[in-house]
């Protein structure tokens, strides 16, 4: 099986704009690479359930107001403490899928065009987190990510920002990345990214050194 190498587990992030998709593929995509018998975990940014997620958490549903910089800094302290156990985890084996990364505090505060908070400046403060192995980003149309359903209300979800936070994207993915088009059905989606999860997985598995943020 792909766990039984001498390496470790593989990083594998979901990126898109909110109302994508994302977090149905990673479910989906756990429950497969359990069932092909990969040790695997799935984690979410921003993780709310810390003391810094709380205050994300507060600033997203509206009860607590922090100005831009302040927020993006929460983000990202919420993404560095939880490095040493990303680390431990994938050094022993496990394989972490995330529903939303580092890319995502890049776009969505680049997308705010606050002239200090600009992409160069937050791709700096995310150095030294692991990099991804694999970055699915799940691109869909912010009028169709709106009519699913409708937004539920928290801060970003209005079309006119989910637009910019799309270009930024678009700026930001690299011929790394596997862009989908997540406007179809989910158990599709699920197939197209099946090949390239299992080529990481197996790199990763086979002693391929993990990258850092920015390789
Ligand atoms: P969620 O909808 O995936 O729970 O994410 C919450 C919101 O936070 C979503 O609108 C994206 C945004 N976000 C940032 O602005 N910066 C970040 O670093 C992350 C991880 C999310
Ligand atoms: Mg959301």
């Amino acid at each position: 099986s792909a766990t039984a190498g001498p390496g470790r587990g593989a990083l594998i992030v979901f990126e898109g704009i909110d109302r994508c998709g994302k977090s149905t593929q990673c479910s989906l995509l756990l429950e497969s690479l359990r069932k092909q018998g990969v040790r695997a975990e799935l984690w979410r940014f921003p993780d709310r359930t810390t003391l810094i997620g709380g205050l994300i958490n507060e600033y997203l549903q509206k009860q607590a107001s922090l100005n831009d910089a302040a927020v993006h800094m929460l983000f990202v302290a919420n993404r560095h403490e939880k490095r040493e156990e990303m680390l431990r985890l994938l050094a022993g084996g496990t394989t972490l899928v995330l529903d939303r990364y580092s890319y995502s505090g890049v776009a969505y505060t680049a997308a705010k065009a606050v002239p200090h908070l600009g992409a160069g400046f937050c791709r700096s403060v995310e150095a030294g987190l692991p990099a991804a192995d694999l970055v699915v980003y799940l691109d869909l149309d912010p009028e169709q990510s709106a009519a699913r359903g409708g937004f539920g209300g928290e801060r970003y979800e209005k079309v006119e920002f989910q637009k910019k936070v799309r270009s930024q994207y678009a700026a930001l993915a690299d011929e790394r990345w596997l862009r989908l088009d997540a406007s179809q059905p989910a158990e599709q989606l699920h197939g197209q990214l099946a090949a390239a999860v299992r080529r990481v997985v197996e790199r990763a598995a086979a002693g391929e050194p993990l990258g850092q943020l920015w390789d």
